[in-house]
């Protein structure tokens, strides 16, 4: 992918976030930021969203339950999703850290991660985007993704350099299932009805920062990494 070379020094990355939950409305740029940081600090991000719509196109099981209510803009249970979230948690790569991008959005999923996480890891630290609506719908519309390596693009502000092909790998291009305008409306109703609570947990918690997401996606991203130092009392 076309991004920043890692920050490292002579023993690995300089500054690794630990467990970090990127929260935000649908486009709001979770997945994009999760791409970048991911690449910057060596860690993996946990895309709920990215997960769900695999098992769909592998046709497993989980995926036949998920399909229908991702497609109307409501959210998979809680208990299929918590017990997704736990398997993903056991892989090696998470040891350091990860990035949960779309992970929790209700307030059972909250309740689950904070219990499950204990007081034995490196506690959560959680960064809300904002952008406002029409900026969001636009996003949504626009959004094409690879349908191989999954870089995200949006024919508005960041197009491929050939319409529907990859830059970097020169597959086609896809749109979500999820992505048109009726059901974006009904997952902002969700979004307000179950997300909103969450992040105000993780904001009352205090180990939260909030981010202006309506800005160029490299500025957003100096924004985050700073919160992230800050969260973490490190150096800038
Ligand atoms: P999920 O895949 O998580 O979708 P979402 O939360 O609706 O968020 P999006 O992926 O749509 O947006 P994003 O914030 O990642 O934006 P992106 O970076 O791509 O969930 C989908 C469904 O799965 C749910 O509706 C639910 O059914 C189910 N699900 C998932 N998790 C669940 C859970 N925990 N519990 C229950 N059900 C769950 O950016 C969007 C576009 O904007 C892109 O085109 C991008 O290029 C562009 N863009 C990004 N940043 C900028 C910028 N700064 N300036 C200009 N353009 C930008
Ligand atoms: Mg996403």
């Amino acid at each position: 992918m076309n991004q920043r070379p890692l920050e490292t020094t002579a023993t690995g990355p300089a500054f690794v976030p630990g467990p970090v939950l990127l929260l935000g409305a649908p486009g709001v740029g979770k997945g994009k930021q999760a791409q970048i940081l991911m690449a910057q600090f060596g860690i993996p991000q946990i895309s709920t969203g990215d997960l769900l719509r695999s098992n769909i196109a592998k046709g497993t099981e989980l995926g036949m339950q998920a399909k229908s209510t991702m497609e109307q803009g409501k959210l998979v249970s809680d208990e299929l999703v918590n017990q997704m979230v736990a398997e993903r948690l056991k892989q090696p790569d998470a040891v350091r850290g990860y990035i949960l991008d779309g992970f929790p959005r209700t307030m059972p999923q909250a309740v689950w991660l904070d219990s499950h996480l204990g007081t034995k890891a490196l506690p959560v630290v959680a960064v809300s985007m904002t952008v406002d609506y029409d900026q969001l719908l636009q996003r949504i519309t626009g959004r094409r993704t690879c349908t191989v390596c999954k870089h995200i693009y949006n024919v508005f502000s960041n197009p491929p350099k050939v319409a529907g092909v990859c830059d970097f790998d020169c597959a086609p291009l896809e749109q979500r299932a999820d992505d048109i305008e009726t059901v974006f409306a009904e997952r902002m109703k969700t979004f307000a009805a179950q997300t909103a609570p969450v992040i105000e947990h993780y904001r009352v918690l205090g180990r939260f920062e909030e981010v202006d997401g309506q800005r160029p996606v490299a500025e957003v991203t100096s924004a985050i990494e700073a919160a992230l130092r800050r969260l973490r009392g490190a150096r800038a």
